[in-house]
Protein backbone atom coordinates (compact mmCIF):
# COMPACT_ATOMS: atom_id res chain seq x y z
CA UNK A 1 0.00 0.00 0.00
CA UNK A 2 1.41 3.68 -0.53
CA UNK A 3 2.07 5.17 2.16
CA UNK A 4 0.64 8.43 3.62
CA UNK A 5 1.82 11.69 3.55
CA UNK A 6 0.63 12.72 7.20
CA UNK A 7 2.38 16.41 6.76
CA UNK A 8 2.04 18.22 3.12
CA UNK A 9 3.07 20.97 1.52
CA UNK A 10 1.43 22.23 -0.76
CA UNK A 11 2.79 25.32 -3.68
CA UNK A 12 0.64 27.78 -4.93
CA UNK A 13 2.35 29.35 -8.12
CA UNK A 14 0.68 31.73 -9.90
CA UNK A 15 1.81 35.35 -11.59
CA UNK A 16 -0.30 37.10 -9.46
CA UNK A 17 -0.45 40.30 -11.37
CA UNK A 18 -2.51 41.37 -9.16
CA UNK A 19 -3.66 39.04 -6.23
CA UNK A 20 -7.48 38.81 -6.99
CA UNK A 21 -10.69 37.59 -4.13
CA UNK A 22 -10.37 34.24 -6.13
CA UNK A 23 -6.27 34.04 -5.31
CA UNK A 24 -7.57 35.06 -1.97
CA UNK A 25 -10.27 32.49 -1.93
CA UNK A 26 -7.79 29.48 -3.28
CA UNK A 27 -5.12 30.31 -0.87
CA UNK A 28 -7.46 30.06 2.24
CA UNK A 29 -9.22 26.70 0.80
CA UNK A 30 -5.43 25.09 -0.23
CA UNK A 31 -4.62 26.13 3.34
CA UNK A 32 -6.73 23.78 4.98
CA UNK A 33 -6.02 21.52 2.31
CA UNK A 34 -1.70 21.43 3.74
CA UNK A 35 0.21 21.52 6.65
CA UNK A 36 2.42 24.67 4.80
CA UNK A 37 1.10 26.49 1.81
CA UNK A 38 3.65 28.29 -0.04
CA UNK A 39 2.66 30.91 -2.19
CA UNK A 40 4.98 31.15 -5.39
CA UNK A 41 5.07 34.10 -7.38
CA UNK A 42 6.60 33.58 -10.72
CA UNK A 43 9.28 36.42 -11.70
CA UNK A 44 9.30 36.74 -15.33
CA UNK A 45 9.87 40.15 -16.81
CA UNK A 46 9.03 38.60 -20.19
CA UNK A 47 5.00 38.51 -19.08
CA UNK A 48 5.73 42.52 -18.47
CA UNK A 49 4.38 42.34 -15.36
CA UNK A 50 2.68 45.56 -13.87
CA UNK A 51 3.70 44.79 -10.51
CA UNK A 52 7.21 43.85 -9.01
CA UNK A 53 7.39 40.68 -7.23
CA UNK A 54 7.97 42.55 -4.43
CA UNK A 55 5.12 44.70 -4.29
CA UNK A 56 3.13 41.50 -5.14
CA UNK A 57 4.69 39.79 -2.36
CA UNK A 58 3.66 42.33 -0.06
CA UNK A 59 0.41 42.73 -1.20
CA UNK A 60 -0.76 39.09 -0.33
CA UNK A 61 1.17 38.94 2.89
CA UNK A 62 -1.00 42.07 3.68
CA UNK A 63 -4.14 40.52 2.58
CA UNK A 64 -3.60 36.87 3.23
CA UNK A 65 -2.49 36.46 7.16
CA UNK A 66 -3.20 32.98 7.46
CA UNK A 67 -0.43 30.82 10.20
CA UNK A 68 1.73 28.45 7.94
CA UNK A 69 1.74 30.67 5.03
CA UNK A 70 4.96 31.39 3.23
CA UNK A 71 5.15 33.79 0.20
CA UNK A 72 8.41 33.32 -1.81
CA UNK A 73 9.04 34.51 -5.91
CA UNK A 74 10.40 31.69 -8.09
CA UNK A 75 12.63 31.46 -11.35
CA UNK A 76 13.18 27.98 -13.44
CA UNK A 77 10.47 24.92 -13.48
CA UNK A 78 7.87 25.18 -11.03
CA UNK A 79 8.53 21.43 -10.18
CA UNK A 80 12.19 22.02 -9.16
CA UNK A 81 11.12 25.28 -7.04
CA UNK A 82 8.12 22.97 -5.26
CA UNK A 83 10.93 20.38 -4.76
CA UNK A 84 13.28 22.43 -3.48
CA UNK A 85 10.83 23.18 -0.92
CA UNK A 86 9.64 19.80 0.15
CA UNK A 87 6.21 20.25 -1.71
CA UNK A 88 4.32 17.55 -2.84
CA UNK A 89 1.35 19.13 -3.73
CA UNK A 90 0.93 22.04 -6.61
CA UNK A 91 -2.62 23.53 -6.48
CA UNK A 92 -4.16 25.36 -9.51
CA UNK A 93 -7.74 26.75 -9.74
CA UNK A 94 -10.34 26.51 -12.56
CA UNK A 95 -12.34 28.88 -13.12
CA UNK A 96 -13.79 27.88 -16.32
CA UNK A 97 -13.99 24.36 -19.10
CA UNK A 98 -11.60 27.68 -20.97
CA UNK A 99 -9.11 27.26 -18.11
CA UNK A 100 -9.26 23.36 -18.27
CA UNK A 101 -7.43 22.84 -21.50
CA UNK A 102 -4.00 24.38 -20.01
CA UNK A 103 -4.27 23.59 -16.71
CA UNK A 104 -4.38 19.91 -18.02
CA UNK A 105 -0.96 20.26 -20.04
CA UNK A 106 0.78 22.22 -17.28
CA UNK A 107 -0.81 19.60 -15.40
CA UNK A 108 0.60 16.39 -17.57
CA UNK A 109 3.64 18.01 -18.45
CA UNK A 110 4.82 18.31 -14.44
CA UNK A 111 3.61 14.76 -14.15
CA UNK A 112 6.40 13.64 -16.48
CA UNK A 113 8.96 16.24 -15.10
CA UNK A 114 8.62 15.10 -11.22
CA UNK A 115 5.98 12.25 -10.74
CA UNK A 116 5.93 12.77 -7.40
CA UNK A 117 4.46 15.89 -7.42
CA UNK A 118 0.75 15.96 -7.23
CA UNK A 119 -1.44 18.61 -8.98
CA UNK A 120 -4.63 19.01 -7.22
CA UNK A 121 -7.50 21.47 -8.73
CA UNK A 122 -9.88 23.38 -6.74
CA UNK A 123 -13.00 24.77 -8.34
CA UNK A 124 -13.19 28.45 -7.85
CA UNK A 125 -16.01 29.96 -6.53
CA UNK A 126 -19.09 30.52 -8.63
CA UNK A 127 -18.76 34.84 -7.77
CA UNK A 128 -15.06 34.68 -9.04
CA UNK A 129 -15.61 32.68 -11.72
CA UNK A 130 -15.06 35.27 -14.44
CA UNK A 131 -11.99 37.40 -12.08
CA UNK A 132 -8.53 37.35 -13.83
CA UNK A 133 -5.75 39.66 -12.58
CA UNK A 134 -5.50 40.82 -16.66
CA UNK A 135 -9.22 41.43 -16.87
CA UNK A 136 -8.67 43.23 -13.46
CA UNK A 137 -6.00 45.29 -15.01
CA UNK A 138 -7.90 46.59 -18.06
CA UNK A 139 -11.16 47.23 -16.50
CA UNK A 140 -9.01 49.35 -14.02
CA UNK A 141 -7.07 50.54 -16.52
CA UNK A 142 -10.40 51.65 -18.14
CA UNK A 143 -11.77 53.40 -15.17
CA UNK A 144 -14.04 50.48 -14.65
CA UNK A 145 -15.34 49.87 -10.94
CA UNK A 146 -13.38 46.80 -10.02
CA UNK A 147 -13.59 46.89 -6.38
CA UNK A 148 -15.37 43.61 -4.67
CA UNK A 149 -13.06 41.71 -7.29
CA UNK A 150 -9.89 42.20 -5.30
CA UNK A 151 -8.68 43.11 -1.41
CA UNK A 152 -9.33 46.72 -0.75
CA UNK A 153 -5.59 47.66 -0.63
CA UNK A 154 -5.17 45.95 -3.66
CA UNK A 155 -7.66 48.25 -5.80
CA UNK A 156 -5.75 51.27 -4.40
CA UNK A 157 -2.03 50.30 -5.11
CA UNK A 158 -3.77 49.43 -8.55
CA UNK A 159 -5.25 52.79 -8.40
CA UNK A 160 -2.10 54.68 -7.73
CA UNK A 161 -0.11 52.27 -10.22
CA UNK A 162 -2.66 53.13 -12.76
CA UNK A 163 -2.20 57.06 -12.02
CA UNK A 164 -6.17 56.92 -11.33
CA UNK A 165 -7.70 57.89 -8.20
CA UNK A 166 -9.93 56.21 -6.50
CA UNK A 167 -13.65 57.71 -5.91
CA UNK A 168 -13.65 59.78 -2.57
CA UNK A 169 -15.76 58.47 -0.05
CA UNK A 170 -19.28 59.54 0.60
CA UNK A 171 -19.46 62.25 3.70
CA UNK A 172 -22.23 63.18 5.52
CA UNK A 173 -23.83 66.60 4.64
CA UNK A 174 -23.18 69.31 6.75
O1 LIG B 1 -1.00 32.75 -12.84
P1 LIG B 1 -0.43 32.11 -14.07
O2 LIG B 1 0.31 33.14 -14.89
O3 LIG B 1 -1.48 31.37 -14.86
O4 LIG B 1 0.64 31.02 -13.56
C1 LIG B 1 1.36 30.25 -14.49
C2 LIG B 1 2.51 29.47 -13.81
C3 LIG B 1 3.38 30.40 -13.00
C4 LIG B 1 1.92 28.42 -12.89
C5 LIG B 1 3.31 28.78 -14.94
O5 LIG B 1 3.63 29.73 -15.91
C6 LIG B 1 4.59 28.12 -14.44
O6 LIG B 1 4.55 27.15 -13.74
N1 LIG B 1 5.75 28.70 -14.82
C7 LIG B 1 7.03 28.23 -14.39
C8 LIG B 1 7.82 27.60 -15.53
C9 LIG B 1 7.45 26.15 -15.69
O7 LIG B 1 7.60 25.33 -14.80
N2 LIG B 1 6.94 25.83 -16.90
C10 LIG B 1 6.48 24.51 -17.21
C11 LIG B 1 5.07 24.28 -16.68
S1 LIG B 1 4.36 22.96 -17.49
Amino acid sequence: MPSKNASIVAVFPGSFDPLTNGHLDLISRASRLSSKLVVAILSNDSKLPLFSVQERMDMIRESASLPDLEIESFEGLLVDFATSKGASMIVRGIRAVSDYEYELQMAHMNRRLRPDVETVFLMSREENSFVSSKLVKEVARLGGDVSGLVPPLVLERLLLKLNLHAAPMALPKG
